[in-house]
């Protein structure tokens, strides 16, 4: 998920966290950032030794989103899921998914110890490179996650950038992210990404299907977000509307065809820089 605002490396959690009162949760979430925290980028991708718990988790997710993904998920993601191939049966390492990634579209995925500022995150998209967590949501409730975690970054996006369309779209972001030099020019960009690459819909076959990461990767969401308010594609609606990340969307905008929101989408992201914020949002 994108993050949407500066925010530290993750390794304190909130106390409302499902892991808040487990040490052994929270010891392990250390450890993983630690990974993280010493990566250095190009350099090769160090090995998270995921523990059969951890494993676990994964499997039951990825098994139940995979079901979900035939009946809701958007033809290019799942061609892309297709394509990068993850494993089913435990957590993925970063390394593995960042060869297989860039063989497919040229895209990197790189560690991070938790979330990162907004600018660094979509900053580093423009140079097609995609900043992830490692950690795993808490096992005591696998289908939710307040933060985003593995499942989030790889089921998610993942395999969106193994799709070269997706891919050449988050450069474009990350590109009109660099030109949005004001902080107003960057919110507003931020908004029209979580309705679109996080949660946008697209009409498909006579059906709405989703092309966003937080809903592919949200077991209970992906259920019901055709229950909710879908408005006609409308950039200037979406930059300037706010949204609650802790609550299903009770808003979705949803792009009349595939080819109609890549077109749109790419069109918006090489058009920004701050005037184009000025002329379209203020
Ligand atoms: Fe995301």
């Amino acid at each position: 998920m994108a993050p949407i605002a500066d925010q530290h490396p993750m390794v304190s959690l909130p106390d409302d966290h499902p892991g808040f009162s487990d040490p052994e949760y929270r010891a392990r979430r250390a450890a993983i950032a630690a990974v993280g925290e010493a990566h250095v980028s190009g350099q090769p991708i160090a090995d998270v030794h995921y523990t059969p718990e951890e494993d676990e988790v994964w499997r039951v997710v990825s098994r139940e989103l995979a079901v979900k993904h035939r009946r809701y998920a958007c033809r290019a993601y799942l061609e892309g899921a297709a394509a990068l191939t993850l494993p089913a049966d435990r957590v993925p390492q970063l390394r593995e998914v960042d060869e297989r990634v860039h063989a497919l579209t040229g895209f990197r995925i790189e560690p991070v110890p938790g979330l990162v500022p907004t600018r660094t995150f979509y900053g580093a998209l423009a140079r097609r490179t995609f900043l992830s967590t490692q950690y795993i949501r808490h096992h005591s409730v696998p289908f939710y996650t307040p933060e985003p975690d593995i499942v989030h970054e790889i089921i998610g996006h993942a395999n969106m950038l193994a799709n070269p369309v997706f891919a050449d779209l988050y450069q474009a972001a990350g590109e009109a992210s660099v030109r949005a030099t004001s902080d107003a020019a960057l919110a507003a960009f931020s908004k029209v990404f979580w309705f679109t690459l996080e949660f946008g819909v697209v009409h498909e076959d006579g059906e709405l299907r989703t092309y966003g990461a937080g809903l592919l990767s949200s077991f209970g969401e992906i259920d019901v977000f055709r229950g909710a308010e879908i408005r006609p594609w409308d950039i200037r609606q979406m930059g300037t509307l706010d949204y609650d990340i802790t609550r299903y969307q009770p808003v979705l905008f949803a792009a009349e065809s595939f080819e109609r929101m890549v077109e749109d989408l790419t069109a918006f992201f090489t058009g920004y820089d701050d005037e184009a914020y000025e002329r379209i949002f203020a």
